[in-house]
């Protein structure tokens, strides 16, 4: 289970703190693909470092923390924000955003992965980590040539499987992949679904997804969260959310989506989101928002809550009715 309590984090820049994370608060269950999604510039990457636990200048937490528990092979952990590094590629590992551009073009994949992986023991000779390294790929459907090749010989989907790879080699409890498939053509991006999508099943471990398009979370998610300006404003289980979304930004994103056979016109959402750096006193969404009132203008929304049970959201006008 990972839970992220209260978290807010922001950069430091010379200009005054740029507050990108803001007070997001929820829990991802064991064995789920949860997706995280939102307009480019909201926050998801950032907050994918935080769970990541790569807290580097000019990124800090402000207030709360993550606490990344469960059990493997029989053993209990547990780690929290500051300690999460030591739970690397064993119980949580990251796919980064551009993915395929972090390994290194000149170095064989091989020698890229016996950097990043441990050994089994202390006994264990190169040779014989990088024929696990082999024998995992081929059952992955990925020839083990691949691993004498260097990343420039290879194409982008192939190189984001080498990368997915090397994430779940050890199969962590989670794995955390920062928009997986964008800059990958249509074709490519299906067969990179599917492959994460296999392994979480495999697995039975949590895939936490990110991804601006909303195509991806209703094709894999069982429950997604929707980013706005730095927090969620609504997160559930993802059909639902695709038939019934609650909060006004979830529904205009939803229904900005083309659909099989409808041929009206399909807007975009008007507006921008606001600048992070000095954002309105209210609702974040209140200028963009068609039911916007005085209130969403001038007080920030209650507290993210359950409005049903497995709903939450966060808006004024949205009563809760669970107890
Ligand atoms: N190193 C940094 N210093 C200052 N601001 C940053 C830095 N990295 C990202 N940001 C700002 O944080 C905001 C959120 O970025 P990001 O988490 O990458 O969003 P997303 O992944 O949703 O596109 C953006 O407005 C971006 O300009
Ligand atoms: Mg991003």
């Amino acid at each position: 289970m990972l839970k992220i309590d209260h978290l807010s984090a922001s950069y430091k820049t010379i200009d005054g703190n740029v507050h990108v994370v803001k007070d997001v608060n929820f829990t991802i269950r064991d064995n789920e693909i949860f997706g995280i999604a939102g307009e480019s510039g909201c926050g998801k990457s950032t907050l994918l470092k935080t769970l990541y636990d790569i807290i580097e200048f000019p990124l800090e937490i402000d207030h709360g923390k993550v606490i990344l528990s469960g059990m493997k092979n029989g053993k209990s952990f547990c780690f929290e924000s500051g300690s999460i590094r030591r739970s690397w590629w064993n119980h949580i590992s990251y796919v980064p955003q551009a993915a395929q551009s972090v390994l290194n073009p000149i170095v064989r994949l091989k020698d890229q992965f016996l950097d990043s992986i441990p050994k089994e023991s202390k006994e264990e000779t190169s040779a014989q980590t990088l024929q696990r390294v082999a024998k995992y790929m081929e059952g992955l459907g990925l020839s083990p040539d691949v691993l004498d090749a260097f990343p420039f010989q290879l194409s982008g989907g192939m190189r984001q499987r080498a990368v997915i790879a090397l994430a779940t080699f050890m199969s962590p409890n989670v794995v955390l992949a920062d928009e997986p498939t964008t800059a990958l053509d249509v074709v490519v991006q299906r067969g990179i679904l599917m492959m994460l999508m296999d392994l979480q099943k495999k697995f039975r471990n949590t895939l936490i997804i990110v991804s601006h398009d909303m195509g991806v979370h209703y094709q894999i998610t069982d429950r997604m969260g929707i980013m706005y300006s730095g927090s969620f404003v609504e997160l559930g289980p993802t059909e639902d959310i695709f038939e019934d979304p609650i909060h006004p930004y979830t529904k205009m994103l939803i229904g900005a989506l083309p659909r099989v056979g409808d041929k009206s016109q399909k807007v975009g959402i008007p507006g921008r989101p606001p600048a992070l750096k000095n954002p309105p006193p209210g609702c974040r969404f209140a200028a963009r928002c068609p039911q916007a009132t005085d209130k969403c203008r001038q007080d920030p929304p209650p507290e993210f809550r359950e409005i049903r049970p497995g709903r939450f959201a966060a808006c004024h006008y949205l009563k809760s009715e669970v107890n």
